[in-house]
């Protein structure tokens, strides 16, 4: 009896597997059909995924170190922890139309895009959003392009003096003056500037030096172009929502997802906005649309990292950022300081509105001065050493300054510090 009994529970109980089993194998399959007949998926999935470019060769010990760019490579262990909660997929059939969203300000503007950039502001407290029209450009480098076109030319029809105080980012003269536009022309030092119109680039934190900037130049018809690609909290101290004219912004240099060059521009003036508007049309008529939806998805997941997610460094970018370049910068002033022939600008801190508490800044570049004898020219004693960086002439500057880059590889950085610590 008790045999039977256990035999017929034995069946009962295969039969309710058998159910199970078949159940799960069909949604299985149900979800493989959707996967394959909505987003594109293969059986193998790998029709999903394409070989991506491998960036910069890896460093040796004995190669040449090259932090010449500010090529934002050292938050890549961060983003493989988050992991695929920054990953899009897009099907074939999806963003083909030239247009995002013909009832926004700007018909290329991804509305999605533009939320996740709005919160982020919001979270940061680096810049204020209300009442600012937001444009999106490849890279901020465009962006600068469309501010200097809406900007010119000066009222009585000559070109536009564009000025920066030195060291200035080594970019502007020759983006500025590439084209050898009738509207604008790079006219050097805002120091030494003393006309009556010009358009003024401020970057803070300024690219080479660190410096935090205001507007120098006291002009009559004086414009301004603030250049924010480095304000956040892993660089500095967030100190007030910026509220200027035109700010420019980058996911370059915020996250470090430099190869979706995309860029974001926060422009108070509507006419001025939509001569930035018309000069994206015209240049690359909009902007991409599959950038600008990995940028999103990419500032979602730190906007998230904050707001939903645990208070854990492995979800919240600006703090594992802000770690790494504190670790970096404090190994880079201790090398220097036993060096006897470099020298630094001094260590900038304050409090930072973001963090609520009072921190050291942590520049993207190192500004690097070298007192030895006889050496004139850094940057091609650097390039004996086998250190490639940016010497002072570009930015405006002298010779025995150069420009590192404290945004490379782990290995990159060990190597530069070994290679430092061994000059004398
Ligand atoms: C100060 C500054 N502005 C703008 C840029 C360009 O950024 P993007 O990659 O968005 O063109 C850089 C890049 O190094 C930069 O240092």
């Amino acid at each position: 009896m008790a045999a039977r009994e256990t035999g017929g529970m034995a069946v009962r109980c295969a039969g309710r597997i058998g159910v199970a089993a078949s159940v799960a194998v069909n949604l299985a399959l149900l979800v493989m059909y959707i996967r394959r007949r909505y987003f594109g998926g293969s059986r193998s999935g790998e029709e999903n995924t394409v070989e991506p470019s491998k960036g910069k060769p890896p460093v040796t010990p004995d190669s040449v170190v090259n932090l010449d760019h500010g090529d934002p490579t050292m938050y890549k262990k961060f983003w493989k922890g988050i992991g695929h909660r920054a990953t899009i997929v897009i099907p074939g059939w999806q963003t083909m139309s030239y247009f995002s969203d013909l009832s926004g300000f700007c018909w290329f503007v991804e509305p999605g895009f533009e939320r996740e950039v709005r919160r982020l502001h919001r979270l940061v407290g680096n810049a204020v959003v209300e009442g600012y029209h937001l444009l999106v450009g490849t890279g901020s480098t465009q962006l600068f392009q469309a501010a200097l076109y809406a900007l010119s030319p000066a009222e009585d029809g000559k070109p536009m003096s564009v000025v920066s105080p030195a060291p200035y980012y080594s970019s502007y003269p020759s983006v500025t003056n590439y084209l050898n536009s009738g509207l604008y022309r790079w006219d050097g030092d805002a120091n030494t500037f003393d006309g009556d119109t010009c358009i003024e680039l401020v970057c803070s934190p300024n690219n080479p030096d660190g410096s935090i900037r205001k507007t120098t130049v006291k002009a009559k018809y004086g414009k301004t172009i603030h250049d924010f690609a480095y304000y956040w909290p892993q660089h500095t101290p967030i100190t007030e929502a910026a509220s200027h004219d035109i700010m420019l912004f980058t996911v370059s240099k915020c996250t470090g997802h430099a190869g979706t060059r995309l860029g974001w521009a926060l422009v108070k003036d509507t006419e001025v906005a939509q001569k930035m508007i018309k000069f994206l049309e015209l240049n690359t008529i909009g902007v991409s649309k599959d950038s600008q939806l990995r940028a999103a998805k990419i500032l979602k997941a730190v906007c998230d990292g904050y707001e939903l997610s645990p208070a854990s460094e492995a979800n919240r970018l600006f703090h594992f950022a802000q770690r790494k370049m504190a670790e970096r910068w404090s190994r880079l002033r201790a090398t220097v300081a036993a060096s006897g022939i470099f020298s630094l600008p001094n260590e900038l801190s304050g409090y930072c509105t973001f963090a609520k508490e009072i921190v050291a800044a942590n520049p993207p570049f190192a500004w690097l001065r070298c007192h030895k004898d006889g050496v004139e020219d850094l940057e091609g004693f650097l390039r004996e050493n086998k250190i490639m960086t940016r010497g002072g002439p570009k930015f405006g500057v002298d010779e025995r300054v150069v420009r590192v880059s404290m945004l490379d590889t782990d290995e990159a950085f060990d190597v530069f510090i070994n290679r430092v610590a061994s000059l004398k």
